[in-house]
């Protein structure tokens, strides 16, 4: 459904203050007409707006408004398009386009009681419409008589109504913590809110809003909590809050946070949680050498090796293998970049701090040279390429105990023969550089390292 208002332009008004003002008073009429009509409207000059000064040289502006309806998806927004009030829009860094999706807390607005109320309301008769178009159009024309003697006041009083029909990301943030701060919230809505702040945080600078709102210590409580809901949805939250975003990497080792998972990883119960929990370390881990020596300092890699050795289903086996073969690689990556000391004067700095991260003593007091074949036997090509990977990585530290390991030999030869099969029969399929090929790579790699 679009809507066409006709609007002169007053020199003072920018054209995007013009449409800025226009969309939601538009969007006013658009709900109120709902679906029913999907014809413009075009409401026309009259007799009346003839008074203001300077009427007959007004420059006729359409303003052409397609009012887009949110969905759970992201979409991009055009610069014409208008959105309902309390949609997410967000500004897609990467593209420059503005996107909009349907918040959370406008499904259940549009679900819950105010469904029957949109039926049951009277619609505007197309003569009240007309004024209310008329009235908006009065408002934007600072020539117009009635704009003219508008109060200071009333303005204000307007662009307050505005502000609060637009919810910002700040203000739904705010509202949540509070709502999961009061003691009267349930445990189904403390986890309805954790799951709104997860799909909020992805974005860097409201993750850090979160946290100079206090949210990262409500979160931290949370993942403290009793419930295993509670703690799986928190640390979900901190992971992805975490991810990419050192600032929230820093307040949170500031907060402690460090500690609480790693206790959360070992009294974690179902492995739903543990998974989560995992993922949040990493998130803290990832290129932040003072976490990682703190990790390490605070028996991380036992930990981890706890949880491997209790892992039968080799899901968190591949994400624990998967976190020390991160580890290791960016320290690795850092000490080979021979980056221009003059270009980047924190390289230095960087890669003191990485040689402060001892990894080769943990690895091989925790048994890591013998935990990680141990993954080879699973029946998942991923897994066994992470572990294979890892392997190669770990390999200046454990080459003597791989060198006697007999199961690990054995694993090699056989795993060798069935990728080189398997790469044969694809390639009678005429297909080249296959997944299974690249695996065949990595374990002539290893066993080259191994001679
Ligand atoms: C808890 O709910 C009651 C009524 O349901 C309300 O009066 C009270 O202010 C609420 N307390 C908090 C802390 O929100
Ligand atoms: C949670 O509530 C307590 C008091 O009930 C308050 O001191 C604290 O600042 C609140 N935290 C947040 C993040 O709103
Ligand atoms: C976590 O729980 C323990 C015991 O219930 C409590 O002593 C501790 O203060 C809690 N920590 C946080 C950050 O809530």
């Amino acid at each position: 459904m679009r809507l066409i208002s006709c609007s002169a332009t007053g020199a003072s008004l920018s054209s995007l203050t013009l449409a800025f003002l226009l969309l939601l008073p538009c969007h006013h009429v658009a709900s109120i007409l709902g679906q029913k009509s999907d014809s413009a409207l075009t409401v026309v000059e009259d007799a009346e707006g003839g008074e203001g000064a300077g009427a007959d040289e007004e420059e006729e502006v359409m303003v052409d408004l397609k009012v887009v309806k949110p969905t759970a998806q992201w979409q991009t927004l055009k610069p014409e398009e208008a959105v309902p009030a309390g949609s997410h829009v967000r500004l897609n860094l990467q593209t420059g386009q503005r996107e909009v999706r349907l918040g959370e807390e406008q499904l259940k607005y549009w679900t819950q009681e105010h469904r029957e109320r949109e039926a049951t309301q009277p619609t505007f008769s197309p003569d009240e419409l007309k004024q209310a178009m008329k009235k908006i159009k009065e408002d934007l024309n600072p020539d117009s008589v009635a704009s003219k003697y508008r109060p200071l006041e009333e303005l204000k009083r307007d662009m307050a109504q505005l502000d609060l029909l637009i919810e910002t990301d700040v203000q739904i943030m705010r509202r949540l913590l509070d709502q999961f701060n009061s003691s009267n919230s349930t445990t189904e809505q403390r986890l309805n809110i954790l799951h709104e702040l997860e799909y909020l945080v992805h974005q860097v600078d409201n993750a850090q809003t979160l946290c100079s709102m206090g949210g990262l210590q409500l979160i931290l409580g949370g993942l403290n909590s009793s419930d295993v809901r509670l703690q799986e949805s928190s640390a979900f939250v901190l992971g992805s809050a975490l991810s990419s975003n050192p600032e929230v990497q820093v307040k949170a080792v500031e907060s402690g946070a460090l500690q609480m998972l790693l206790t959360a990883l070992v009294t974690a119960q179902p492995l739903q949680v543990k998974k989560k929990v995992l993922f949040a370390v990493a998130s803290l881990l990832r290129h932040f050498p003072y976490a990682q020596r703190n990790f390490l300092s605070h028996g991380g890699l036992q930990v981890l090796s706890e949880l491997f050795r209790a892992d039968g289903g080799g899901v968190l086996r591949t994400r624990v293998v998967t976190m020390l073969y991160d580890m290791i690689s960016e320290k690795e990556l850092i000490s080979q970049t021979g980056l221009d000391p003059v270009l980047d004067a924190s390289h230095e700095e960087r890669v003191r701090q990485y040689s402060k991260v001892s990894l080769e003593g943990g690895l091989l007091e925790n048994g890591w040279c013998s935990l990680v074949p141990q993954l080879l036997e699973s029946t998942e090509h991923d897994y066994r390429e992470k572990a294979l990977r890892a392997l190669l990585a770990m390999a200046p530290t454990c080459l003597n105990q791989y060198r006697s390991d007999s199961a690990l030999l054995g694993s090699l030869l056989s795993l060798r023969d069935q990728y080189q099969e398997m790469v044969q029969s694809e390639m009678i399929l005429g297909e080249e550089n296959s997944y299974f090929a690249e695996i065949v790579d990595l374990i002539d790699a290893l066993q080259v390292k191994m001679k």
